[in-house]
């Protein structure tokens, strides 16, 4: 791993708290722990004095600007300062970026370095993925959503008026910066979002850790600092993982969609912006659940160990109240539809799940029915 604070080495080779994506000559580290944005230089290895963009949103600037531009010493640095929001997520907005790098004159050898949450992350990627066919970037993701999950593995994207993430492209990041702080001044209704991708992980492939949730999470509502620091370097392993093995998802990469397919139908039907994405996956998990145990997979017990954890996370656990045609055709528009049959991810057991088409098509029409009967 390339650190440059001899302090900071120091730490991570103590307290193990950087972790890589292997990915052969594109192998990248992600960096976690606290006070990371107070390391002057941290990122002066990766950018090697090249030109910088700083691309953030509005509220973000007066909590974290000033420190991230002190993580690059010795370079032309400059930022760029996007409006807030999934609404904002569009080619227009990345246009501005683009208009950025002409004003500035930035070329192939420019670093773009993204300062947010999973909106600034994706947005400021496929910038990078697609300027002068692609240039170098760096993740510092804020929120935990973007820290356990958008700030790894690559997918970069922008929305398109018939979808969400419709336009993008897979480009890796240079290095990932995980700094715990930031997650002090996460409003609550953010830090659940992050919290219901964190209990994916458990539920898709490690029951243990689904276990230590159970038994830890009142810390972790409390921002404990050293259980979000398990949280995050633990999902970061487990994406890792998954991501190596599959990093353009051909196979097990979409069972990191576990509760996408009804939760991208939830936050559809419900109107973009009504529920938060983590929120509608909290919901959509404990229907893939419900829909496992329907079809004989996922024990009772489970089923309720998930519905309750997510619960306890002050998480919705179920969907609005929406015509059962609808959902379903909502569920059709989802991008792992082949030939029609919609692929979802279920589970046979906590900490086992499966990407699967086996299943008998009424049996889903008759769950939706089951589901929205309220
Ligand atoms: P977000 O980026 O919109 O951030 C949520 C809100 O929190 C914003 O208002 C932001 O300004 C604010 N914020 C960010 N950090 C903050 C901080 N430290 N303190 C105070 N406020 C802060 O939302 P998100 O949940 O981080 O990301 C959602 C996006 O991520 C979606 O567009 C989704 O499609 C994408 N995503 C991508 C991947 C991937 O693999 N690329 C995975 C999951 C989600
Ligand atoms: N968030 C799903 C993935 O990265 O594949």
């Amino acid at each position: 791993m390339r650190v440059h604070s001899p302090v900071l080495a120091e730490q991570f080779m103590n307290q193990n708290l950087s972790l890589n994506v292997e990915l052969g000559a594109r192998t990248y580290p992600i960096m976690i722990g606290t006070g990371l944005l107070r390391e002057s230089g941290l990122l002066d290895p990766y950018v090697g004095g090249r030109d910088v963009l700083i691309v953030t949103n509005d509220q973000l600037v007066p909590l974290y600007l000033n420190p991230v531009e002190g993580l690059v010493t010795g370079s032309r640095v400059k930022t760029l300062v996007l409006p807030e929001g999934e609404s904002a997520k569009t080619l227009n907005t990345l246009n501005l970026i683009f208009d950025a790098l002409v004003q500035h004159r930035f070329g192939r050898d420019c670093v773009l370095v993204a300062l947010g949450g999973g909106v600034i992350g994706d947005i400021t990627g496929f910038a990078a993925a697609t300027w002068q066919r692609g240039v170098d970037f760096i993740q510092i993701p804020t929120t935990l959503l973007a820290q356990v999950d958008s700030s790894v593995g690559g997918k970069t994207a922008v929305n398109h008026p018939g979808g969400k993430n419709l336009i993008g492209a897979f480009h890796q990041p240079l290095c990932v910066v995980s700094d715990m702080d930031t997650l002090n001044s996460l409003p609550e209704r953010e830090l659940g979002a992050g919290l219901a991708e964190v209990v994916k992980y458990g539920l898709l492939g490690d029951a243990e850790f689904f276990a230590w949730l159970e038994a830890e999470y009142p810390g972790l509502l409390q921002r404990d600092k050293e259980r979000l620091q398990h949280v995050v370097r633990t999902s970061c392993e487990i994406k890792a993982r998954i991501v190596a093995a599959d990093e353009r998802e051909q196979g097990q990469r979409a069972l990191l969609n576990l509760g996408h397919t009804f939760g991208h139908a939830i936050e559809r039907c419900a109107g973009y912006g009504t529920w938060l994405h983590g929120e509608a996956v909290a919901a959509g998990m404990c229907m893939a659940a419900a829909f496992s145990h329907r079809l004989g997979w996922l024990s009772t017990d489970e089923l309720a160990r998930t519905r309750h954890l997510l619960a306890h996370l002050q998480l919705p656990i179920d969907p609005p109240g929406v015509p059962p045609a609808e959902f379903l055709s909502a569920m059709s528009l989802d991008k792992k539809v082949i030939a029609g049959h919609i692929r979802l991810v279920l589970m046979r057991a906590i900490g086992q799940a499966e990407v699967t088409a086996d299943y008998p098509e009424h049996d889903l029409v008759d769950f939706l029915s089951e589901q929205f009967v309220r």
